[in-house]
């Protein structure tokens, strides 16, 4: 069978291989892998006979970097580091760079400078991180222009659920004015403790039991991924240009399960909830911990599920839901954002 390598950001190069039956391998270059790259490894894997994509290079913090352009094993065993991820890039010449680094709420570091090293090398680039859209979408939307190349960031808002492709994708012609949403997983997971009566830490260990909370989980406590989140949502589908500190924001901190206890006997409960709106031209945005009928659409939402309300001036309020979704899903938006991308 031919093989085709494909050395360049040129995605017609691609198809028109795939269309003569070459065997196209697509190099992934790795930046950071931890429960989701651990998982989109595992997706890849399960693809593989159908799918060009192989993990060729991965490059963390404290584990090391690893390469081989013929692909990597499930479990490879990493040498020393690169010295930045600038070295590590140029190594790996890969096809296309995943970011997958945790978030920093403040600054969206460093993954906005990983992202710009790999634009400047001609690559794609798809992250699961939300911090360098909530920080920096609008310039590194036009830096990847610049560039001629694809940024793709799906997973960044509801896993992998459907959300800034549902928009682009399936609502031509329609304006955003605003959003609510219940976008936190781990937030609901503590609430759900609390109303069994126990502790904000028991939801807590939860929800790093399955591998949804951040790396510092008062990041999800205190608001910062909503607020992120909201800014996020807000930077691509309204061009606000905001970041997470423009974001009014309260978390669910001083929730007690005695609260949780009280709302639920007058058929009342809380969620932490994202909301964005443009008002007098400008786009406003709140994170709080919210208190809800049990009929709201907003309370229905259970243990990992995440909810967003989109309200649009064609369109109405159209929305997405993502029933119990896990770091599987969270893996599959940037495996969709790769077939986008490549077509
Ligand atoms: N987990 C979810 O369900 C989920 C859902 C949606 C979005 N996300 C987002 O996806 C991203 C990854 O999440 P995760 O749960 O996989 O995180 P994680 O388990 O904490 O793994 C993070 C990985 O990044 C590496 N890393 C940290 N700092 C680095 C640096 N400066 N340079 C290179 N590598 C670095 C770590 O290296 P070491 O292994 O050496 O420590 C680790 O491999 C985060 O931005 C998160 O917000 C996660």
């Amino acid at each position: 069978m031919n093989c085709l390598f494909y050395t360049g950001a040129n995605r017609a190069l691609v198809l028109a291989g795939l269309s003569r039956g070459y065997t196209v391998r697509l190099n992934l270059a790795l930046i950071g892998f931890g429960a989701v790259g651990r998982a989109f490894a595992r997706l890849i894997e399960s693809r593989r006979a159908e799918y060009p994509f192989r993990i060729a290079a991965i490059h963390t913090a404290r584990h090391g970097t690893v390469y081989n352009p013929a692909g990597l094993p499930a479990t490879p065993v990493f040498g020393p580091p690169a010295r930045s991820a600038e070295e590590f890039l140029d190594r790996a010449s890969p096809h296309a760079m995943v970011e997958l680094t945790p978030l920093n709420p403040a600054t969206g570091e460093p993954a906005v400078s990983h992202i710009r090293a790999a634009f400047a090398r001609g690559l794609h680039v798809v992250t699961a991180n939300k911090g360098p859209i909530a920080h920096a979408y609008s310039a590194l939307a036009a830096e990847a222009r610049a560039a001629r190349v694809l940024f793709r960031f799906e997973s960044t808002v509801m896993d992998g659920a459907p959300v800034f492709n549902l928009v682009r994708k399936t609502l031509p012609g329609v304006r955003v004015l605003g959003f609510s949403g219940v976008l936190n997983s781990t937030s609901n997971l503590v609430i759900e403790a609390m109303r069994e009566g126990r502790s904000m830490d028991d939801g807590i260990a939860r929800a790093q039991s399955l591998g949804i909370a951040e790396a510092d989980p008062s990041f999800d406590i205190d608001g910062w991924d909503s607020a992120v989140k909201a800014a996020a949502l807000a930077n691509v589908l309204m061009d606000a240009r905001l970041s997470p500190l423009d974001v009014d924001r309260r978390g669910i901190g001083r929730l007690t399960p005695e609260r949780v206890a009280t709302l639920a006997q007058s058929r009342k409960t809380v969620r932490l909830v994202s909301r964005g709106r443009l008002s007098s031209g400008r786009v406003r945005l709140r994170v709080r911990a919210e208190v809800l009928d049990l009929t709201d659409p907003l309370a229905i939402v259970q243990g990992t599920s995440n909810l967003l309300l989109l309200h649009t001036d064609l369109m109405g309020v159209v929305g997405t839901i993502s029933l119990a979704p896990g770091v599987e899903q969270t893996a599959y938006g940037v495996f969709a954002d790769l077939l986008d991308i490549f077509g």
